[in-house]
């Protein structure tokens, strides 16, 4: 809490401070201050409420002030700085908004012989088309960054005054040293600015002759929007950081000399690879920009209702991410059909550009892959990010133990915490080098053992695909045969699709042999849809009365149907029909009938088959007659959350006799299901099974946390309400 806060320069900033600081109630009183010709401007700012009251006396207006905030435009800090030195209190904490951090660092520097410990450089990063304290809002920092650069020995309760103030405000605070800050803002502020100011006064001056701003259309506008900024401010913007600024001028000379040449040697190839990177980088930040901005969402179910018509649910995650390793690892181009547009197998498209593949989408479920050949990958130059996804850090870490080069592979909160050492121990025995934390998870440390692997046989302990799959990518560079034993059948796309790219492997019962004995030749691939996003349909037309709903062209390889097998023994009415093989896989649409269900013991020998359909299983089994009981499940605890333990404190939220065991779950169904708030813990799949629980329940449901179902399903939301579930979601 500030007593009296004064604020230097009461414009679009410090105007928008004072707003939020009053709305936030984090300061008693505000005094603004300005030269003699501000007056008009202060004058508006206490009628609009902004301020209590102006001062054009600097003495007087610093006074009885706990915190100092410069918001005057940077070219005036000198100025400012000089006459506060002589007012200066120890008492006072004193920050800035200026945007660039070097220059005031300097200033401060010039005008006290040292820069004061108590004065904190913050610059917040935002602003508005229009300026003037007329044009202040009290949420302009909302959700928006804010940038302080301390010294060594800045005070640090002044630190944490002003780190606290401007979180009150609303601002994502952090820090990074003044340097670094002017480096960044140069790239990613001033050059653009000065790029826009420089093309429309370059075109400006020829458009007396060539009309050329009347045919300019949205690019341009897009383009030049940031030349409308304020001339004289970006004056002293530049002029301040023209330090950092000069060096990106000439690199950009460089590059658009670069661009000028291939135009002239219509090199198509080297401007496509250009653009194309230029294109998904972009994507990419506005992505990670999308992640910052939207952090949580909340889905409300109505409940009861049944589901009805014809979907057609999105691409198969685990084939989605095979189709871009092996695309990449094959000799020319791979098209795919069908691939899925979710955050998962975006991590692992996104893993394989950063090391070096050029591929192209995905639109519309397309990707085309420029592949690279077994040993064409490039070393990334920064850590391979794989956000939530298990398939791609545990398959990548067995395809990069064996290359020429070092990667580090990181994931979010719930894949950091994820076992990797079922991974790890069997790769160390082929003679990898990875590090994970002391608990066996990521970050994982990859020293690239090229030429250096053996083939080993492996009885694997538990039945993981992602394991076989792992331990397969990892003898393509092996010497010697690698061959994978399993305890019981998993998913074997990983086989299917080596063999659709011509590379040999062998299978002989419960074995799979291979070797680096090959190489892989660039086919075409026709993702089905994923069996487990149609589960979540499977399950809600099976529980609520009158549904009657068809799913098109849906992978039905045998590892994968457990779901249908669990589901029938239970009393469903599925029917598969239309059955064709695309692609090297099974597909076929589904017609699913409401039918009442009974509870079962659970086969053990179909839980690897279901793996990833329990949630919505588990929804099934509260809506079933009787007992359901399922053991053999301890992988469960293991997945993106602890699936069984977070599944029964939601089904017993909801009134739902569930009690977790050790390695499953038994479930007395057939009581009403109530409503209330469930937790799904960011897992996808735990939202999207407790959204079908609606169905059959007699209050509505919400469901918190729901963002992550973006990473293997993000048309859920649409495809549910089409299909008649009444859903609605909130982001926040
Ligand atoms: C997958 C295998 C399964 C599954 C995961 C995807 C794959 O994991 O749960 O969602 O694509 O190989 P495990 O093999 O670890 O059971």
């Amino acid at each position: 809490m500030v007593r009296q806060l004064c604020i230097i320069g009461v414009g679009l900033i410090g105007g928008s401070i004072a707003r939020a600081a009053r709305q936030a109630g984090l300061c008693q009183r505000i005094i603004g201050y300005g030269r003699p010709d501000d007056l008009h401007n202060l004058k508006s700012a206490k009628a609009l409420g902004v301020i209590d009251d102006y001062c054009l006396d600097l003495a007087t207006a610093v006074q009885d002030a706990d915190m100092v905030i410069i918001a005057t435009p940077v070219g005036a800090i000198t100025h400012i700085l000089t006459a506060l030195r002589p007012l200066w209190s120890a008492q006072t904490v004193y920050t800035d908004v200026g945007s660039t951090k070097g220059n005031v660092i300097q200033a401060l520097a010039t005008v006290f012989g040292d820069v004061p410990d108590n004065f904190i450089p913050a610059h917040p990063i935002a602003g508005a088309e229009r300026s003037g304290v007329e044009a202040a809002k009290a949420d302009l920092f909302h959700n928006k960054r804010l940038i302080i650069t301390p010294l060594a020995h800045t005070r640090t309760d002044c630190l944490g005054q002003v780190q606290a103030f401007w979180r009150g405000l609303g601002a994502l605070v952090s820090s990074m040293d003044a340097q670094h800050h002017d480096r960044v803002f140069a790239a990613t502020s001033h050059l653009p600015h000065v790029l826009a100011f420089v093309l429309v006064d370059m075109l400006g001056h020829r458009d007396e002759q060539e009309e050329i701003f009347k045919y300019a259309a949205g690019g341009f506008k897009d383009f030049t929007r940031i030349a409308s900024s304020d001339p004289a401010m970006w004056l002293d913007i530049c002029s301040a950081n023209q330090k950092e600024l000069v060096p990106l001028l000439d690199k950009l000379q460089c590059e658009l000399d670069n661009i000028r040449q291939m135009l002239v040697e219509d090199d198509r190839q080297k401007l496509f690879a250009t653009f194309m990177y230029a294109r998904n980088a972009r994507q990419r930040f506005l992505q990670q920009f999308e992640g910052i901005m939207s952090k949580s969402s909340t889905f409300y179910v109505q409940p009861g209702g049944q589901l009805k018509g014809i979907a057609r649910v999105p691409g198969d995650k685990s084939m989605s991410h095979r189709s871009i390793m092996l695309g990449s690892l094959a000799e020319g181009t791979t098209h795919v059909k069908g691939f899925l547009e979710a955050e998962d197998a975006l991590a692992t498209l996104q893993a394989f550009r950063d090391m070096g593949v050029v591929i192209e989408g995905p639109v519309n479920g397309e990707v085309t892959i420029h592949g690279v050949g077994k040993h064409g990958l490039q070393a990334p130059k920064n850590d391979l990010y794989l956000g939530n996804s298990g398939t791609s850090m545990r398959l990548l870490s067995g395809l990069l133990a064996g290359q020429p080069f070092n990667s580090v592979l990181t994931g979010d909160k719930s894949l950091s915490g994820r076992p990797m050492k079922r991974v790890t121990d069997p790769l160390a025995h082929m003679g990898a080098d990875i590090k994970t934390t002391e608990n066996g998870t990521a970050p994982l440390y990859i020293t690239g053992k090229a030429g250096q692997m053996q083939g080993i046989h492996y009885e694997m302990p538990i039945a993981s695909a992602q394991v076989k799959s792992c331990l397969m990518l990892a003898g393509m560079y092996a010497q010697g045969e690698t061959s994978i034993t399993e305890p019981a059948p998993t998913r074997d796309h990983t086989e299917r699709m080596l063999a659709g790219f011509s590379y040999p492997v062998k299978k002989e019962g419960s074995t799979v042999n291979i070797n680096a004995d090959g190489k892989l030749l660039a086919c075409d691939i026709d993702v089905p849809s994923d069996i487990s996003s149609a589960a979540f349909f499977l399950v809600g037309a099976s529980i609520a009365p009158g549904s009657d709903i068809t799913l098109q062209h849906v992978g039905i390889n045998p590892t994968r149907t457990g779901v249908i097998d669990i589901l029938r023994l239970m009393g469903a009415n599925i029917t598969v029909s239309n059955e064709r093989v695309v692609g090297g896989e099974p597909v076929a649409d589904l017609h699913v009938v409401y039918s009442p269900l009974k509870g079962i013991d659970i086969p053990e020998e179909l839980v690897p088959l279901a793996i990833d359909e329990f949630p919505v299983l588990f929804v099934a089994a509260a809506c079933a007659e009787g007992q359901t009981r399922l053991s053999g499940a301890e992988e469960l605890r293991v997945k993106e959350s602890d699936r069984i333990q977070v599944m029964a404190d939601g089904l017993q939220l909801l009134g739902v006799d569930a009690q977790p065991t050790p390695d499953g779950m038994v479930i007395q169904g057939g009581n009403p299901i109530g409503g209330g708030t469930v937790v799904s813990h960011g897992d996808h799949r735990i939202a999207m099974a407790f959204s079908i629980a609606g169905l059959r329940a007699h209050a509505p449901i919400t469901i918190l946390d729901c963002a992550n179902v973006n990473t293997s399903f993000p048309e859920f939301k649409s495809i549910a309400i089409h299909l008649g579930l009444d859903l609605v979601s909130e982001e926040s």
